[in-house]
């Protein structure tokens, strides 16, 4: 039931802070706020003990959550991590390490790609092989063959679009790398206190985050009649642009590109004219200033940007630069949080241009078949 919204898309978006409580309440008692709850994954510590190396397999959005974990995994805890999607891992006769934690992200655990690749690394049977299933769907195939269930508790998804889902992998995935941090030693308790608070503001922020709406809606009809987009980031917003192209892409039809800011002159650049509009993701991070520079680098050339700006960041709105303050939010966070603005941007361009939202010409919800 849709209830008050006119799509199941726009209900997922707005029920994300729910979901996400709910996704943290796995892992996180409220009264003890600074320590993981002893009942976290606390049958497979001696699994998560072992593990010298994480490889990620998903598909689509899922791939780009385990986009994101690889840079946690990696910057926070200094554990090596891959990451790739399962229709090309699975046909290249990937090398699998020894002591590797497989984790397989998917919101329906159905995901033929996904499935396929768990089954061809479990053929190959690396020593230490645990493997993971991060996933909405706990009846799904992908949570029978694996050895840890790691559910996210978004509730059932309806439309195409993954919203609720990739917010809550996010979550989850963090609550992982946490525990395994915790159990190996890689993360320190002051770290880990800090990002237990972190993770506990972040329901209220996406809330915030949703009360965007209305400046979104109204970025979104420079979109409505445009053939081509860009979508820029730079370290753990770089996946989250690839989130918003293909989000755009699969619900609005208009063409768009998901792409690392540093790599604007290798290439993209080239494309940049005053009918192309640029959306950026710029939280206050350490890679501020240079996608400033970026962003410098369009303007010059007459690109329309459309940036989410956090409020402190001192990027201020111009001529072909519109600009939607987003709340100040902790680095490391910043992508589940940003993730709500371009979400909310496809939507409202889709609806615009009168296409089905929730079930968008030629997608399935459960792609089943390679
Ligand atoms: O069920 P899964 O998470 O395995 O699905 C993977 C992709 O098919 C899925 O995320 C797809 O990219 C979405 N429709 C994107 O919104």
């Amino acid at each position: 039931d849709k209830g008050e919204f006119k799509h199941y898309m726009l209900k997922e978006i707005y029920e994300q802070p729910d979901a996400v409580a709910r996704t943290l309440e796995m892992a996180i008692d409220n009264r003890q706020a600074s320590a993981l709850r002893d009942d976290f994954l606390a049958r497979n510590e001696a699994q998560l003990s072992g593990v010298q190396h994480v490889q990620i397999i998903a598909c689509g959005t899922s791939y780009h959550a385990g986009m994101v974990a690889k840079y946690w995994f990696e910057s926070l805890m200094r554990l090596s991590c891959s990451v790739e999607v399962a229709s090309e891992f699975r046909y290249r006769n990937p090398v699998v390490l020894d002591n590797s934690l497989v984790i397989c992200i998917s919101q329906s655990g159905e995901t033929a790609d996904t499935l396929s690749a768990l089954r061809e690394i479990k053929k190959q049977n690396p020593a230490g092989l645990v493997s993971l299933a991060l996933c909405n769907v706990p009846t799904s195939s992908l949570v029978r063959e694996t050895d840890i269930f790691l559910p996210t508790l978004a509730g059932p998804e309806i439309g195409v679009a993954s919203t609720k889902a990739f917010t809550t992998q996010l979550v989850a995935l963090m609550l992982l790398v946490l525990k395994t941090g915790a159990v190996q030693q890689r993360i320190d308790s002051a770290n880990l206190s800090t990002l237990l608070g972190e993770l506990q503001k972040l329901p209220g922020q996406l809330y915030a985050s949703l009360h965007l709406d209305a400046p979104i809606k109204a970025m979104a009809e420079h979109f409505e009649d445009k053939k081509s987009c860009l979508f820029l980031g730079r370290g753990l917003q770089f996946p989250i642009a690839l989130e918003g192209a293909l989000k755009l892409k699969e619900i609005s039809y208009i063409h768009a590109e998901g792409y690392a800011a540093g790599e604007l002159k290798h290439g993209p650049l080239a494309l940049v004219d005053k009918d192309m509009p640029i959306v950026v993701l710029a939280p206050k991070d350490s890679m501020l200033d240079k996608l400033k520079a970026n962003m410098q680098e369009v303007h010059a050339r007459h690109g329309e940007l459309f940036v989410f700006a956090s409020e402190d960041s001192h990027i201020n709105a111009e001529d072909r630069l519109h600009v939607v303050y987003v709340k100040a939010v902790c680095e490391t966070l910043a992508p589940i949080v940003y993730s709500v603005p371009i979400q909310l941007l496809s939507y409202h361009v889709a609806v615009m241009r009168g296409t089905d939202v929730d079930q968008p010409r030629n997608l399935a919800k459960s792609v089943t078949v390679e």
